[in-house]
């Protein structure tokens, strides 16, 4: 067993070889070309090897060197390859909203799946986009790591930001044994959201710590506006917790003006990166993929 680490999940890639045992681990050697062009190379003797290859596809350059990662492993002579992508990007264009649009996630996941005997996932957006694979598929969680790095700090009410977040903010609870509650949330834009609180069953939120809980903070206007309504209600600390921290333009500063703790899983490097989803990868890869 081979791990390698594409450039937007190198940290991420080695945390999991030590997870699997020390299994050895490499990083590619990559540059442009003068037109732009990503070229690289892998190292390491693969030929016969399984190899774990970890990249997020945050952004289109992450995508083209997961793809081009992916040959390159197999055209080394790799047995078989199993590809984690803690982030995969497009995952919320999982459905065609309006006439004309393409299922984004579907149409990269085709591409990806081509040379994979597996891939793997953390907290993707929904469940439709695994559904779409052809080759096995597997979603780790994200909610075992927060919730080990939760078990450390002061909660006593965790908030999904919207319905969407239902099942999340309820497998949290359960396992740290604690209330919850669901906001309403309505999109504005891409960039606004307003919230209210549900008509019913808010509790009394006075005096308490309370955390929200989110699978992506992507411009953090969701946590934003939660931490806003929130903290009307005369709460003691606020905390943002997500799995995927996107943290764009100056979201991260906005939300540590409302919010006093800023946690997120490292699926992608980020200044919140406190919880490690290694250990639910690396279990998942043995459980579901090795002993496959
Ligand atoms: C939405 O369905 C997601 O769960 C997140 O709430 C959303 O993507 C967060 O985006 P933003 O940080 O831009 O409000």
């Amino acid at each position: 067993m081979y791990v390698i680490g594409g450039t937007a999940s190198t940290a991420l890639a080695e945390r999991v070889s030590r997870e699997l045992g020390n299994a050895p681990f490499g990083i590619p050697f990559v540059k442009r070309f003068p037109d732009g062009e990503l070229y690289l190379r892998v190292g390491g003797r693969l030929n016969g090897e399984d190899v774990v290859l970890v990249q997020s596809t945050r952004t289109d350059r992450d995508l083209i060197e997961l793809l081009l990662l992916e040959d390159a492993i197999r055209e080394a002579g790799a047995s078989r390859l199993f590809v984690v992508i803690p982030y995969f990007g497009y995952a919320r264009q999982d459905r065609s909203f309006f006439p004309g649009e393409p299922v984004s996630a579907r149409a990269l996941g085709k591409h990806i799946e081509v040379e994979a005997d597996a891939v793997v996932t953390v907290d993707m957006h929904s469940p439709l986009t695994l559904a779409s694979f052809h080759q096995p598929a597997f979603e780790a969680s994200g909610i075992p790591a927060i919730a080990r790095l939760l078990r450390e700090r002061p909660v006593d009410v965790l908030v999904s930001p919207d319905k969407g977040g239902l099942d999340r903010v309820k497998r949290m609870a359960q396992l740290l044994e604690k209330p919850y509650i669901s906001l309403e949330k309505k999109r504005i834009d891409s960039e606004h959201v307003e919230l209210s609180l549900p008509a019913s069953g808010v509790g009394d939120l006075e005096d308490k710590h309370v955390v929200i809980l989110d699978d992506v903070i992507s411009t953090g206007g969701t946590i934003v506006e939660a931490a806003k309504l929130i903290k009307r209600q005369r709460v003691r600390s606020i905390s943002a917790a997500c799995t995927h921290g996107l943290f764009l333009k100056d979201a991260f500063e906005r939300i540590k003006a409302v919010a006093d703790e800023l946690y997120s899983t490292d699926t992608l490097d980020n200044p919140a990166e406190k919880a490690s989803v290694a250990p639910d990868i690396a279990q998942l890869l043995v459980r579901e993929c090795v002993k496959a």
